[in-house]
Parts: structure tokens; C-alpha cells; sequence
């Protein structure tokens, strides 16, 4: 378009094109403004990259995928730690037991299931009597407590595990233990079982 012998004038330009005074080995220049959208755009990536990368670095934190795997994990632990009781240690179910919420929360579960072979004051009937003092399968919490999850199948007595879970088993315990004489029990659970 253009020959480089032939100078364009600014005469020969629309309105609004400025044509630069120089001219460089035939080369011209126009005084353009670029467009204002063009502008904007320009100037509006380089204000978000500052935002973005503000916000990434701050918000979004600096952890790469594994150590973001990893914190999430050891939060999932967390929790499962604080669901998973120690169901072997005999004090754990004793101070359960001299606790009004876990007694409470032991006593509503044992209405709901277990009265109708035990009696509402644990009297027995169907299923045996749980203040007699007389324990057929342990009178240590722990054992109570296994006789519950596991349950005496043959004998009419089901698992109870899977539907109540390790919580609501253990607050039953203490419900029932909280129903017996505690230094009677200790003794004869200590006398084996
Ligand atoms: C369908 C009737 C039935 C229901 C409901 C039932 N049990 Fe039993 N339970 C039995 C029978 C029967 C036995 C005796 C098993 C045996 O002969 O060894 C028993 C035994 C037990 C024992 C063992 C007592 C000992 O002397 O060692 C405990 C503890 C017990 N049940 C607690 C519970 C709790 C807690 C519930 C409610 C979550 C429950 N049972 C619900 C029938 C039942």
C-alpha cells in the first residue's frame, strides 16, 4: 500500500488520523489513541493479575495438593478420633456412669430397645436381670459392653452394634451401671468374671 518515493500527506487522511511530523527511510507514523475498550481491557488484566495473585496468595493459601490432601485428612482423623472410644478401659465407663448427660443419654436408648426384654426397671423378663449382681457374661463394663455389641444371638439376645454404634452402647452401659452398686460390681468383676 504504501511506495516509500511517495510521502503520504496529512491532507490525504480521513478526519480524526493524525499523521506524525517525521518520517524515518520513508516510513511515517500516526499519532493514534488506541481505543478506549482496547485500553480498558489492558489496564483491566493488569488490575485483576494484581487482585488474583493478592487473592491466591492469601485466601487460597500456598499449600500444594498433597499438603492440602494432608490437612484434610488429619481433620477427617480428628474427628474420627473424638467418635472412637476406648471401649476396653474400665474407668472410662465409670466416670460415664457418674456423668448425668451419658446416664440420660443411656437411659433413652434403653427405652427405646431394651425394655421390652429387660424390664423399664431393669428387672429382666425375657432377657436377664441387670441389678441382680449376677453378670453370665462379665460384670467389668468392657464385658457389658461387648455383650451388648456383639449381642447373644443363640440365646435371644441380638448385636446391637451396628444399629446403636460404639456412643450409643456406651452410654448404656453407663445407664446400666449407673443402676448398679458400683463397689458390689468392681468386686465381682474383679473376682473374674
Ligand atoms: C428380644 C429381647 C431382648 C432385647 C430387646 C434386649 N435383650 Fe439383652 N438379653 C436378652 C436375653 C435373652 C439375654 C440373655 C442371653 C443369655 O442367655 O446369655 C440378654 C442379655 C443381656 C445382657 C447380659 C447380662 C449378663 O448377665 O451378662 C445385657 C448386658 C443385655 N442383655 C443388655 C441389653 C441392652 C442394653 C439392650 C438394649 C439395647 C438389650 N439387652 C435388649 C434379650 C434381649
Amino acid at each position: 500500500m504504501s511506495d516509500p518515493s511517495h510521502n503520504t500527506e496529512q491532507e490525504m487522511l480521513p478526519d480524526g488520523v493524525v499523521l506524525k511530523e517525521h518520517s524515518y527511510d520513508g516510513i511515517q507514523e500516526y499519532d493514534q489513541q488506541l481505543p478506549r475498550w482496547w485500553l480498558l481491557t489492558l489496564y483491566g488484566a493488569i488490575v485483576f493479575s494484581a487482585a488474583y495473585w493478592l487473592v491466591s496468595h492469601y485466601y487460597m493459601s500456598s499449600l500444594t495438593n498433597e499438603q492440602r490432601v494432608e490437612k484434610e485428612m488429619q481433620a477427617i482423623n480428628a474427628i474420627r478420633l473424638t467418635n472412637s472410644i476406648d471401649v476396653s478401659n474400665d474407668e472410662l465407663f465409670w466416670e460415664m456412669r457418674h456423668n448425668p448427660a451419658f446416664v440420660l443419654a443411656g437411659e433413652k436408648t434403653f427405652q427405646s430397645f431394651c425394655i421390652p426384654c429387660h424390664g423399664a426397671n431393669l428387672e429382666g423378663g425375657i432377657g436377664f436381670n441387670l441389678v441382680d449382681s449376677e453378670w453370665v457374661h462379665g460384670a467389668a463394663p468392657p464385658a457389658i459392653y461387648n455383650t451388648i455389641f456383639n449381642g447373644v444371638p443363640e440365646k435371644g439376645m441380638q448385636a446391637w452394634g451396628d444399629m446403636l454404634g460404639q456412643k450409643r452402647i456406651t452410654e448404656v452401659v453407663a445407664y446400666i451401671l449407673s443402676k448398679n452398686n458400683e463397689s458390689a460390681m468392681r468386686k465381682s468383676a474383679a473376682s473374674g468374671e
